[in-house]
């Protein structure tokens, strides 16, 4: 192993012949040589030299300081250096003290082998540069260790604001979604309440189905997004009868030519033709056009069968047909009869409004499988029996007091017609404010809100 430093020893002796001996022998090697004549002088050039002594080679004879103790000094102010101490054999004594107090790495006996002390110097200061690289080693480690310490904080605390950050997006991204959401129904509500505004004998169906089909649907455990699908197509479901004429709306069959048979067969696809181009109501559009279909597959416009009819549909034709029975009392004779005569009797004790719920759950009922999908059918029938068929829970309110937050029931018309909001309208005060003006000029009927 060859040295990898520029090395300096020191040499101390009272005896000039001796220094002079020891530099001749050691100049050889190439070291940087210094001399001092005691070890007093020692120190002095120790702390005046500024670089590094790798080796220190004391005599122990020397008057005032000994060299053990001159080293035990040195070592105060270079403890990496190597000391070698040079002595007669009679100062054994001082010698095994310096070795054992540690002061010392190796002593040499005068006179001295002019072979072996190069070979000795040189093993020192290779456990010198060891020493010294150790501790270079050591050193760098523990600094590598903190920048990397430092490294992982900073990563971590990146990592943390990149989080934080990602979130607040995506906060914000939910909120506008959640937004253009609500906008997207407010517009649809808007929209189905100024269909119904075009047939005074629609008001309020539109409204009922699609709250039923609400109803349905999250009772077969869809997805949020799926039940407001369901109910906003059952909002829209009869969108397609815009334009059609009163003989038609009124579902006054027996006076239909071939040509009302025919429009009216079209208004489910329509339906779907108005929305198809909205694209967050592009799958919406599907469940209106299949809202006729018959679980049987005989219904229209496109004759699918059982459950290859959208189960959106299959809920908003049942909820339809219940609500055509009871509320806008299509053939409601016929049911009412119908459902009697399955009870066996000629005449029931309800009051109307019940046994026209009575005679829609018959009707459902006899026609689950053909009609109706048997297994909405039965979650249908479910849900009306559970509430006792009540599902209006909606109170009026007196314009002065109505306060911010309530809840539209009904779309709000003016007496004279006009139409002011949809329903499901959350009213805030600017709402508030508009109602009254307009109330002074054209007076507002009964408002109606959600419990
Ligand atoms: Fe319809």
């Amino acid at each position: 192993m060859s040295l990898k430093f520029k090395h300096t020893i020191l040499l101390v002796d009272d005896e000039e012949a001796i220094l002079k001996a020891l530099q001749r022998l050691f100049r050889r090697d190439g070291y940087r040589i210094l001399t001092a004549a005691s070890g007093q002088e020692g120190l002095e050039v120790l702390r005046e030299h500024g670089k590094p002594v790798s080796l220190i080679i004391s005599d122990q004879q020397m008057p005032g300081m000994n060299g053990a103790q001159f080293l035990e000094k040195a070592r105060a102010i270079y403890p990496d250096a190597m000391r070698f101490l040079l002595t007669g054999y009679s100062d054994m004594d001082a010698i095994v003290e310096a070795v054992n107090k540690g002061e010392i790495h190796r002593y040499l006996t005068k006179p001295w082998n002019d072979e072996d002390l190069p070979l000795q110097v040189r093993q020192a200061l290779e456990q010198f540069e060891l020493v010294v690289e150790n501790r270079r080693l050591s050193a760098l480690t523990r600094r590598q260790n903190r920048e990397l310490a430092d490294l992982n904080r900073d990563l971590e605390r990146k990592v943390e604001e990149r989080t934080r950050e990602v979130q607040e997006k995506n906060k914000e991204l939910s909120r506008l979604n959640r937004e253009l959401e609500a906008s997207l129904y407010d517009t649809v509500r808007a929209f189905a309440s100024l269909a119904e505004m075009h047939a005074a004998t629609l008001a309020g169906h539109n409204q009922r189905v699609s709250a039923l089909a609400k109803e349905i649907a999250s009772a077969f455990g869809l997805s949020e997004r799926e039940v407001v699908s369901v109910e906003t197509a059952a909002l829209l479901h009869d969108i397609g009868k815009l334009g059609l004429n009163e003989r038609i709306l009124r579902y006054d069959t027996v006076r239909w030519g071939e040509e009302d048979r025919k429009a009216y067969r079209k208004h489910p696809e329509e339906g779907q033709a108005v929305v198809q181009f909205i694209k967050r109501l592009d799958h919406v559009g599907l469940l209106i056009r299949s809202h006729h279909e018959r679980y049987d597959g005989k219904g229209f416009p496109d004759g699918l069968k059982e459950e290859s009819i959208p189960l959106g549909s299959q809920i908003i034709a049942a909820a339809d047909a219940y609500d055509r029975i009871v509320h806008l009392r299509v053939k409601a004779k016929v049911h009412v009869e119908a459902y009697l005569r399955a009870k066996g009797i000629t005449l029931d004790h309800l009051p109307e409004e019940e046994l026209l719920q009575q005679a829609a759950i018959h009707h459902l009922d006899q026609n689950r499988g053909t009609r109706y999908d048997p297994e909405v059918v039965q979650a249908f029938v479910g849900i009306l029996k559970e509430r006792g068929v009540q599902y209006r829970t909606e109170r009026s309110v007196p314009l002065e007091l109505l306060e911010e937050g309530m809840v539209l029931a009904t779309s709000l018309f003016t007496k004279r017609g006009k139409f002011l909001l949809p329903y499901n309208t959350k009213l805030t005060e600017e709402h508030l404010n508009k109602l009254r003006v307009i109330h002074e000029n054209d007076p507002l009927p009964e408002i109606y809100i959600n419990p």
